[in-house]
């Protein structure tokens, strides 16, 4: 697939024009020789699927005139748990190659499991306490696969900023720390969630629902909306006003509602939190979360 004439980075790049790569080694010798030639690399990693929110985050990564930008397209399958939906995860890749080139997306790295992981890997990141709160304890292994796969695109790609949405809060959180802690040499930006008009976070995973499981899913932001705006009364008020909306939709069946501080550690007496919801609506398990101001009203309404 690497059909590109060289210019200026070998083979497998044409400035201007959309390179798709399946072999992680040859996108490797392109991003490296396109930092030597001084431009800056900017990544996107994706499991496909794309929607305005990955928009969004290329969007961004283009804001830099001088930077190229790399989307990665792969459902990993070490961050999926067993009865999970990674079979059926929905995989749209001509729409998603044709939506880079449209956004001016130069590189995509689409490997396979096998280009990605080799026959027979054994290392894996390990995602620590962190990991097996909330998202981690529901979903047990879903953040050490998650850290080790894009610790490997950061291996293979060298970008000098990696984005990623918000929506996905706690993997954020993760992915920093994981930066921070094994010194790796990338600025993680996250990018505030997109959401529809009428407040429903989008996910790639809204696909399964059908119009009434919609309807219910949007009290998972509700419920955010709630909780924020009872940000003033403290913490029992938030979590008391977004359990209100939570329990007034009975399709949504609740993982957990919890605040935490903005790290995923305890929740701050007051100041800036952190609300994250998870839920299954039908044949969905959808997550959202939203910034929240604890305190400032002595009433404790
Ligand atoms: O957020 C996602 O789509 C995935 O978890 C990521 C970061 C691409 C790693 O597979």
């Amino acid at each position: 697939m690497n059909t590109s004439e060289s210019v200026g980075a070998g083979p497998g790049y044409q400035r201007g024009e959309l390179t798709v790569h399946t072999e992680p080694a040859e996108l490797a010798k392109v991003t490296r020789a396109l930092r030597a030639s001084g431009r800056r690399v900017h990544l996107v990693p994706t499991m496909g699927a794309l929607h305005r929110g990955h928009l969004e985050l290329i969007r961004r990564a283009r804001q830099d005139v001088n930077a190229v930008v790399v989307v990665s397209v792969f459902v990993n399958p070490l961050q999926f748990g067993e009865g999970e939906d990674f079979g059926r995860y929905p995989r749209t890749f001509d729409a998603d190659v044709q939506a880079c080139r449209d956004e001016g997306v130069e590189l995509v790295l689409a490997p396979t499991a096998e280009t990605m992981y080799g026959p027979d890997p054994q290392i894996t990141v390990h995602a620590g306490e962190a990991g097996s709160v909330l998202e981690g304890a529901h979903r047990p292994g879903h953040f050490d696969g998650m850290l080790t796969v894009v610790l490997k695109l950061f291996n293979i790609v060298r970008p000098d900023l990696a984005l990623f949405g918000e929506k996905d809060y706690q993997q954020l959180v993760l992915i920093r720390r994981m930066a921070r802690e094994l010194n790796l040499d990338v600025a993680v930006q996250g990018i505030p969630t997109i959401r529809e008009s009428d407040g429903l976070a989008l996910s790639s995973r809204n696909a399964y629902l059908d119009e009434e499981q919609r309807r219910s899913a949007l009290g998972l932001s509700a419920a955010l909306v709630a909780g924020a705006h009872a940000g003033p009364g403290g913490a029992e008020a938030v979590l008391r006003e977004a359990s209100n909306v939570l329990a007034a939709e009975p399709e949504v069946q609740v993982d957990y509602l919890e605040l935490r501080g903005t790290e995923l550690g305890p929740a701050p007496d007051g100041g800036e939190a952190r609300l994250l919801v998870a839920a299954r609506v039908g044949p969905s398990r959808l997550i959202d979360n939203a910034l929240v101001v604890l305190g400032g009203d002595e009433s404790g309404s």
